[in-house]
């Protein structure tokens, strides 16, 4: 089935994420310079990457569940977003040595024990191992290595996943970091983190 979101037309599919109230606050609070290289990582059904290529002069836009890519690949050239490139892997790995002006991560941050993990590629959407931090930590480990100067991240993140930890580790990487945006759900906090360097 077809759905539209501010006039980018999607298809999805049961084994990649569905764009949800994150996804919507993601792309309403994302701040894209003209001309602008842009990476996104995971990025699903591909409607982040989408929009923000109506600004940036180029988006690298990966994942690591091939089905998203079998599926970005479709809305990409429905939406006529010649300018993104698809890629995938897990996190840096398909960019190595690559820099950008804005990095771009709808994070998988829900906790999640042994128990709660589902056997198939939807799993890396939403599963951040026992504290919701094990894929964000990886992120912010590496993320400053693939920026330009005055370079940018933003990312998603939600309440259950501890917000300040990342803003602190943010700030001990050297960025000027703060939640720029905010929706309260029913058991969360979901945020827009922005960080400057
Ligand atoms: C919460 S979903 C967000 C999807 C889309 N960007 C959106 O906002 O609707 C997280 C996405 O990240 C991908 N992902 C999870 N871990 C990843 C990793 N280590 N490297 C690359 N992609 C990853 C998942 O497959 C999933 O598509």
């Amino acid at each position: 089935m077809l759905e539209d979101y501010k006039g980018i037309c999607y298809e999805t599919n049961p084994q990649v994420y569905e764009p949800s109230e994150d996804t919507f606050l993601f792309a309403d609070n994302i701040e894209v310079e003209r001309m602008s290289r842009v990476l996104e990582i995971g990025t699903g059904v591909g409607i982040i990457a989408i929009m923000v290529a109506r600004r940036a002069r180029m988006v690298i836009a990966t994942d690591i569940n091939p089905y998203a890519l079998e599926c970005a690949v479709k809305n990409i050239i429905s939406n006529k977003s010649f300018n993104i490139e698809l890629r995938e892997g897990d996190l840096f790995e398909p960019v190595t040595n690559e820099k950008f002006d804005l990095i771009l991560f709808n994070t998988p941050y829900l906790p999640s024990s042994s128990e709660e993990k589902v056997n198939d590629e939807l799993n890396a959407a939403w599963d951040g191992g026992v504290n919701g931090r094990e894929v964000i930590d990886r992120f912010l480990a590496d993320v400053k290595d693939y920026l330009n100067p005055c370079g940018r991240v933003q990312m998603v993140q939600s309440s259950l996943s501890n917000i300040n930890k990342t803003l602190k580790k943010l700030e001990e990487l050297g960025f000027k970091a703060s939640v720029t945006a905010k929706e309260k759900h029913f058991f969360e906090e979901v945020v827009i983190i922005t960080a400057y360097t």
